[in-house]
């Protein structure tokens, strides 16, 4: 059987990975990922990861990997269509025959029509003198709220009943299978009966940059608990790809956007005229949403709540901001905890001036690691110097690294000489640890050892790092896909040296061409093993800065231009040659 991309997303969001390997494997948190012990290789230190933010998993020791269909077909021993029969009856899903681009019948559109509906409805409540008055003395008393703004947003009041709105959506003609794959509705396990999925909340509408309402957060008006509740992904709504409030915000932020953590704190700024500020939807941000960003401006402001979550969440969106070509500042409020509360307290005037003054992220870093620090003591002192010199020797420019260094050496009372000199050895260490590792890897290859795999890696392992880099790039970005289906990119399954990689190039592009890509699809065509490769490359490449379409453009040229190489005469003899004469050297 074909299983569809719908299917398969569906079948990740309801069996979060994190949740799911736990039930096999001890996991503790590491950061934002998971650590465990390995359950396909004996080992005494966790090198096995769970990676939640893509829903991944990944062995630095034996290479296993995947996402949660190959952990099952893995696990439990069965093949795909088994381990995807296995996640959808674990998570209550019904796979149907003709499973074919919707989810069990229902569209994209069909989502859009019956959430405007919804909208409307909780709109209706809201405004209802009756039926939303604690929902309309919440936003205007407690919250402040104008009601040009309630409007403009499109806010509403989900009342407290138990089945308002299915009832109406129904009356509407919408089935409850729809409802319940919009999350609109659930369904009681008890009685059987449907139940509104947003009950005694104000609701915030979601709706993308094409106009569609595409999904909905709902909050309590008290202290109880869970604060906010939100629709999970739906055949039209896919979280980690949208932002909230971006259809204004897309309209004022050519120069810049600022993002915050809350729907409240884009509200709040909106109204306060700051019309370009965005918000994630309740996750930490993710990759997919800093490319969105750079598709609308230049610069982000990351304005997330004072809080140390908030600070920490700031650190890692600084890095992958950058990563996409972002330019990054940082604000800091003091004497508020979120930006809604600092213009609630010191007024929209001192919020701008606060925005003028947005750090870079060197200075945040800065900052954090000199307030971290006792800086009269001189142990205190020395880690901190080692924390920034590790922070610079991480940089590639060398005049920006001299910049940061003079700036160190101020704040700290130390000579610049001092400093350069740690950051020098740090970077020539971390080069050395490059080269030996990269020496390693290709010897290993060369000799075909170890790679049971890519078995054929070794003809040429110039084109294998090429190749790599190339899968790697095509696995993180739905745009270097579409660069090769438009033919902007010229690449063909034959410009591959690797039979391996060339049928996963073949795969890949024909899942793009469809329109039907998911990285839990190529599970149908890959083995557990090779699904671990394929999760390994991705793993490589997210761990690098350089992932721009310059990085693939290159890739996709050096692969090509080995294979011109090749076809020659020269190049693999050559190479060959040279790696022979150079592990004869080393020995
Ligand atoms: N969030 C969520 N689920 C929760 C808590 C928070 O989805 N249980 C998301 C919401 O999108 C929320 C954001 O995380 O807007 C930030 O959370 P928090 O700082 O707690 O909320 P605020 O926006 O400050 O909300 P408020 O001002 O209404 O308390
Ligand atoms: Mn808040």
């Amino acid at each position: 059987m074909r299983f569809s991309k719908d299917l398969v997303e569906d079948i990740r969001s309801r069996n979060d990975i994190v949740e799911f390997i736990g039930t096999y494997v001890n996991l503790k948190r590491a950061g934002s990922n998971f650590g465990g012990l390995c359950p396909y290789h004996s080992e005494k230190t966790p090198s096995f990861t769970v990676f939640p933010a893509t829903q991944s998993f990944y062995c630095f020791g034996c290479g296993a990997g995947g996402d949660v269909i190959t952990f099952a077909m893995r696990s439990e021993n069965l093949d795909y269509a088994g381990a995807v029969e296995f996640l959808a009856k674990r998570a209550g899903i019904t796979i149907k025959a003709d499973d074919e681009g919707e989810r069990g019948g229902v569209s994209r559109r069909r989502i859009f029509d019956m959430n405007l509906s919804a909208a409307k409805y909780f709109r209706a409540c809201l405004f209802d003198e009756r039926i939303g008055k604690e929902g309309m003395s919440y936003l205007v008393n407690d919250r402040k709220l104008p009601m040009s703004v309630i409007k403009h947003f499109g806010l509403g009041f989900a009342p407290n009943g138990f089945g308002g709105l299915t009832e109406h959506l129904k009356k509407l003609g919408f089935t409850e299978q729809e409802l319940i794959v919009g999350f609109l509705c659930g369904k009681s396990q008890k009685t059987g009966r449907a139940y509104d999925y947003f009950r005694n909340r104000v609701i915030f509408p979601i709706i993308n940059t094409s106009g569609d309402v595409i999904a909905f957060g709902g909050r309590v008006m008290d202290d109880s608990k869970p604060k906010y509740l939100n629709s999970s992904d739906t055949p039209g709504f896919k979280k980690s790809k949208n932002l909230f409030a971006l259809n204004y915000a897309k309209n004022h932020c050519s120069e810049r956007l600022i993002l915050c953590e809350g729907y409240m704190d884009v509200i709040a700024l909106h109204s306060a005229g700051f019309e370009n500020a965005v918000a994630t939807l309740g996750t930490a941000l993710t990759q997919e949403q800093a490319r969105l960003m750079a598709k609308h401006t230049k610069q982000v402001i990351i304005s997330y709540d004072s809080d140390e979550a908030g600070q920490a969440a700031t650190r890692k969106a600084v890095r992958m901001l950058s990563e996409v070509g972002l330019d990054v500042k940082i604000i800091r409020m003091e004497g508020a905890k979120d930006p809604d509360e600092y213009i609630k307290k010191f007024g929209k005037e001192s919020f701008a001036r606060v925005l003028d003054s947005g750090r870079t992220g060197f200075e945040f870093k800065l900052e954090t690691t000199l307030a971290k620090y006792n800086l009269a003591s001189p142990e205190d002192k020395i880690k901190a110097s080692g924390e920034m010199c590790e922070y610079i020797s991480d940089i590639f420019s060398g005049v920006e690294r001299e910049v940061y260094i003079a700036s160190v050496a101020k704040r700290l009372g130390l000579s610049e000489s001092g400093l350069k000199n740690d950051v020098e050895i740090l970077r020539k260490r971390k080069l050395k640890q490059q080269a030996t590792k990269n020496s390693n890897d290709a010897r290993m290859s060369a000799m075909g050892i170890g790679d049971n795999i890519n078995r054929d890696a070794a003809k040429n392992i110039r084109a294998k790092s090429a190749e790599e880099a190339v899968i790697g790039l095509l696995l993180m970005f739905d745009e270097y896909r579409e660069l090769v289906v438009k033919g902007t990119v010229r690449l063909k399954k034959e410009d591959f040296f690797s039979e391996f990689h060339s049928r996963v190039f073949e795969r890949i592009i024909g899942l793009a061409e469809s329109g039907e890509y998911d990285f839990s699809l190529l599970g149908q065509f890959f083995t557990p093993d090779e699904m671990g490769r394929l999760q390994g490359l991705e793993q490589k490449r997210r761990a690098l800065t350089e992932n721009g379409r310059e990085v693939f453009t290159q890739c996709v040229k050096a692969l090509k231009s080995e294979k011109s190489l090749a076809q020659s005469g020269d190049g693999i003899d050559e190479i060959m040659m040279l790696l022979e004469r150079k592990r004869q050297q080393n020995k």
